[in-house]
């Protein structure tokens, strides 16, 4: 009886092994295959690259992500998540890629692995149409709304100290959109975003805001996955050489760049 009691907790203890071990384990290039669906995590609050149109996710990253799901002939599952969990989602599973003009940096690749760059980028200053702000030294004193985790939020928050210029107040918002909103209420200066979405808020919002000249960083965008993921990773980079050998990737960037005018 005691032996039987003994055997029960050994195969219970295995089966929590197992079931904990699949609950964080990275699924490898094979399980995708066979599982028929590549899942992608995006935040899609970033008009062009991830938005909603109508209820449907659109922008640059799906166009890309597709074109990997389709080389490895599976489906494509989007999962629309909060910037500042896509790492995370990553780390434990729930993603395969993702696809979020997201920066490649030193700090993220210690926690994940990044494809070749696809886009180059840079941290734009959208203020007001009749701000006084001419550039990014008149922030030292103003109040500045980012998106959480963002590498705007990094730079406005200078944890480390490297940022060239400084803001007085710092802002945090799950959505650059609602940070646009607290600008054009007057509730904050200016909103620090990449460049492309900055152009696509003034777009949306036509004479009530305005994007300044100068950029404050230059940034690459790459589509992260799993650390140590080699097979992923290689699926991805080549499927990223295709796009811009072929001309697809630009034609891609410019079928967005020209929904802006
Ligand atoms: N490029 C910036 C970063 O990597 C912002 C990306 C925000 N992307 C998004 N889908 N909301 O931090």
């Amino acid at each position: 009886m005691k032996k039987l009691v003994r055997i029960a907790a050994i195969a219970a203890a295995a089966l929590m092994a197992v079931s904990a071990a699949g609950c964080s384990s990275t699924r490898s290039l094979s399980d995708v295959k066979n599982s028929g669906k590549l899942m992608m995590s995006t935040n899609a609050e970033f008009e062009p690259f991830e938005y909603k149109d109508g209820g449907e996710i659109v922008g640059i990253d799906i166009d890309i992500s597709k074109k990997i799901a389709e080389s490895l002939g599976v489906e494509l599952e989007i999962s629309d998540i909060a910037f500042d969990s896509l790492i995370p989602a990553l780390q434990s599973g729930k993603a395969d890629i993702v696809a979020a003009g997201m920066t490649a940096d030193a700090e993220r690749r210690e926690s994940v692995d990044f494809s070749d760059p696809y886009f180059n980028a840079s941290q734009a200053i959208i203020v007001a149409a009749d701000s006084d702000i001419t550039g990014p030294a008149d922030l030292a004193d103003k109040t500045v709304g980012v998106q959480l985790g963002t590498t705007g939020d990094q730079y406005c928050t200078n944890e480390d100290g490297d940022s060239e210029y400084t803001v007085a107040e710092v802002r945090r918002y799950s959505k650059g959109m609602e940070a646009v909103s607290d600008l054009m209420a007057g509730r904050i200066d200016a909103v620090v975003i990449d460049n492309f979405p900055a152009q696509k808020f003034v777009e949306n919002n036509e004479g009530a805001i305005k994007v300044l000249d100068t950029a404050l960083t230059e940034e690459e965008y790459a589509i992260a996955v799993p650390k140590g993921n080699t097979e992923m990773l290689d699926a991805v980079n080549s499927v990223l050489a295709e796009m811009k050998e072929s001309g697809e990737l630009d034609e891609i960037v410019a079928k967005y760049e020209s929904a802006l005018s």
